[in-house]
């Protein structure tokens, strides 16, 4: 059964083809035709051709659903103190995922599952049609795989995080926890997750001990992905490129050199800012503009999370980044759609064009400029998600 969308006064595609030809393929007056969880049909409604049903869109803005390539959803507890004693001038540090940790392997797997729906939920009714998800807050063989299973019930987009953090219980054998996390634990996880991802920074791994966990994963099977940069200067982000990683994380301290990297690896690894988590530990705000004049690609993510960005809200995101790291409202609205499709290597989300997955957000407003100009505001209207129009909540 086809259906048309209809009365859409501005309708962001992603396709350069497209309307004003701008990065954004920006079509007014436009129209669009569903067929199952596709899209067969884009362009001015003047010249749309007949389907079975059709839907009123009543003049708003449309845009592509958002794609979150970086959240960790699979935890217990929350941390409400801490991002509280750090508004009173505490900095924030690796080491308060130890309280998740706890927290998370004290849960079954219900109550894991249940803290996910419920993220999930928030995710999708904010026009996040597609999210991905790490591990990494249960830390031993069981409470990694365990977290990788609760998690492939909501997303394909699975990575292994076991190298969070060195748990309490190998702080004095750091290379036994690097042995677990590239042998047995890595065994029982890969079958789980899509992606391997390490946390390279200070009070986490260093270079090294990423390199080495990175390349068991590779080995295994899984596509590399990194934080790296979020706490201090080091050599991640470049590490990051040499093993074409799908994308680095934070990137908050990237250097000149970092920067030209990531611009000369523009096709395989993208930069992943996340407002977010600057935002929620008070931290320095990267300048988007460095990576984006240098050629990087650059993409958007909420790093949803108990400890350093407990959002799930790309429309807040989107307004930080604007205001604060320097987006001009069109970089990230395109960082946040199709910059996370390409952190994902996916090439059916992120853009609406014939035979593209049908996802799609009607926004309270005429302009997706909105996102930034209204921050706060609940503009996520109606949510259609593999072609079928969520129910309003
Ligand atoms: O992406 N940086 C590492 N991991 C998370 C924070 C985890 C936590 O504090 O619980 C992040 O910000
Ligand atoms: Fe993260």
């Amino acid at each position: 059964m086809t259906v048309l969308y209809r009365g859409i006064g501005e309708l962001v595609t992603n396709d350069p083809s497209q309307g004003d030809g701008s990065a954004l393929g920006i079509i007014e007056d436009a129209a669009l035709i569903v067929d199952g969880d596709r899209i067969i049909w884009v362009g001015q409604r003047t010249h749309a051709p007949d389907a079975d049903q059709s839907v009123d869109f009543g003049e708003s803005s449309v845009i592509p659903g958002f794609v979150d390539s970086h959240a960790h959803l699979v935890f217990a507890g929350e941390r409400s103190a801490e991002f509280a004693a750090r508004m009173s001038g505490q900095p924030y540090a690796a080491g308060g995922i130890a309280t998740t940790v706890a927290a998370t392997r004290a849960a079954d797997d219900a109550a894991l599952a249940g803290g996910v729906e419920r993220l999930a939920n928030e995710l999708i009714h904010g026009g996040v049609t597609t999210f991905e998800t790490k591990s990494g807050y249960g830390l031993t063989v069981v409470d990694e795989s365990r977290s990788l299973q609760v998690a492939a019930q909501f997303t394909t987009e699975t990575t292994y995080l076991g190298a969070h953090v060195v748990p309490q219980e190998f702080r004095d054998d750091r290379d036994g926890y690097v042995d677990l996390v590239t042998g047995p634990m890595l065994d029982a996880c890969a079958p789980l997750a899509r992606w391997i991802d390490v946390f390279c920074d200070k009070g986490a791994f260093d270079v090294d001990e990423t390199r080495a966990i990175l390349d068991a994963g590779v080995a295994a099977g899984l596509t590399p992905r990194l934080h790296a940069g979020q706490l201090g200067p080091g050599g991640g982000i470049q590490l990051a490129v040499e093993l074409r990683a799908a994308s680095v994380d934070h990137c908050t301290y990237a250097s000149d050199a970092d920067i030209d990297a990531l611009a000369a690896a523009a096709d395989t690894t993208v930069a992943t800012l996340l407002p977010g988590a600057e935002f929620s530990t008070r931290a320095m705000w990267p300048d988007a503009r460095r990576f984006i004049d240098a050629g990087a690609t650059v993409a958007l993510a909420t790093d949803c999370n108990p400890g350093s960005s407990y959002t799930t809200s790309m429309p807040f995101c989107i307004a930080v980044a604007v205001r604060d790291m320097n987006f001009t409202p069109a970089q990230a609205l395109w960082s946040a759609t199709s910059g996370g499709a390409a952190a994902l290597r996916r090439d059916d989300v992120g853009v609406l064009s014939v035979g593209r997955r049908a996802d799609f957000v009607r926004l309270d407003g005429p302009s997706y400029i909105h996102l930034a100009y209204r921050p706060g505001v609940p503009l996520i209207q109606d949510v259609v998600t593999r072609g079928r129009l969520l129910p309003r909540r």
